[in-house]
């Protein structure tokens, strides 16, 4: 992934940080994750090259409202936390490029523009810190080291929760902030339909809310004709529910990672 100006300067730190540490190998491959989501910021140190947490996650309720400042200040609780002085990855539920967020369905408005990889680096102190997408970063953690493990072709992660996240893969290989949750279905968001959200909202059955499911993945199988698709979010918990009623073409799975891929992903893209 590229890297923003202040990245690039924070990845020139990074490159000298193994001189500081060359009598610990093992820190080498640890980073702090962060997900940062609508109901709360999770952390953890996770190995890198296991894709393991290090320690118990630590969750913080989302502030509300969760401007871009009231969300620093959390993220800088939550690596003060762990005491943490290395690197960070942490994601974000909108487009993320170079650090700076480009949308925001369903987080504050007031984050459009803001560059959330320097606003966290102050926050916390640490350096470097990358910021991407939630989904992108929940593919990548498959793609390491669940679901989607030596998957070639095309894989699409499709996260289902309060919006519909979306990544998508060739041969391994990320392509960043598709976006596709918010294809256009009957005239209206497929996010709007087809989330986890709208099934709590409306109270649906899990056959009823599947059936919009479905027709999602139709959507995205005439799009894209995917070889894998991988279910993230909360629900596939419960995959059982739901997949029986799914008749899309594609092969099926749901995400191994739960409530960990958003940290874990966050934490593996950093060394990308
Ligand atoms: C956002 C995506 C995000 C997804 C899941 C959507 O509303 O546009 O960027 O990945 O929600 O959080």
């Amino acid at each position: 992934m590229t890297s923003s100006g202040a990245h690039s300067e924070n990845s020139a730190a990074w490159n000298h940080a193994p001189l500081r540490i060359s009598n610990n190998d093992a820190m080498q491959n640890e980073r702090l994750g962060i997900d940062i989501g609508g109901t709360g910021i999770k952390g953890a140190p996770v190995d890198v090259k296991g894709g393991k947490l290090l320690a118990e996650r630590f969750r913080i309720d989302t502030p509300q409202p969760a401007t871009p400042e009231a969300v620093a200040d959390t993220v800088g609780e939550i690596a003060k936390h762990f005491d943490w002085k290395g690197p960070i990855g942490a994601t974000m539920p909108g487009v993320v490029k170079n650090g700076v967020i480009l949308t925001a369905a369903n987080i504050d408005k007031s984050w459009i523009g803001v560059d959330a990889a320097t606003l966290f680096a102050k926050a916390t102190g640490c350096n470097p810190v990358m910021v991407l997408n939630d989904a992108d970063a929940a593919g990548i953690a498959e793609m390491q080291f669940g679901a989607g493990v030596g998957r070639k072709g095309v894989v699409v992660m499709v996260t289902l929760g309060t919006g519909i996240g979306f990544a998508l893969f060739h041969d391994g290989v990320l392509m960043p902030n598709t976006e596709l949750g918010h294809l256009e279905m009957n005239g209206k968001d497929a996010e709007d339909q087809a989330s986890a959200r709208v099934r709590d909202e409306k109270d649906e059955s899990w056959r009823k809310w599947a059936k919009k499911v479905d027709e999602y993945l139709d959507h995205v199988d005439a799009l894209l004709w995917p070889d894998l698709i991988i279910i993230g979010g909360g629900v596939s918990k419960k995959a059982d529910k739901f997949f029986p009623h799914l008749t899309t073409r594609a092969e099926l799975v749901a995400a191994k990672f739960e409530n960990e891929a958003g940290i874990v992903g966050a934490a593996l893209a950093m060394g990308l």
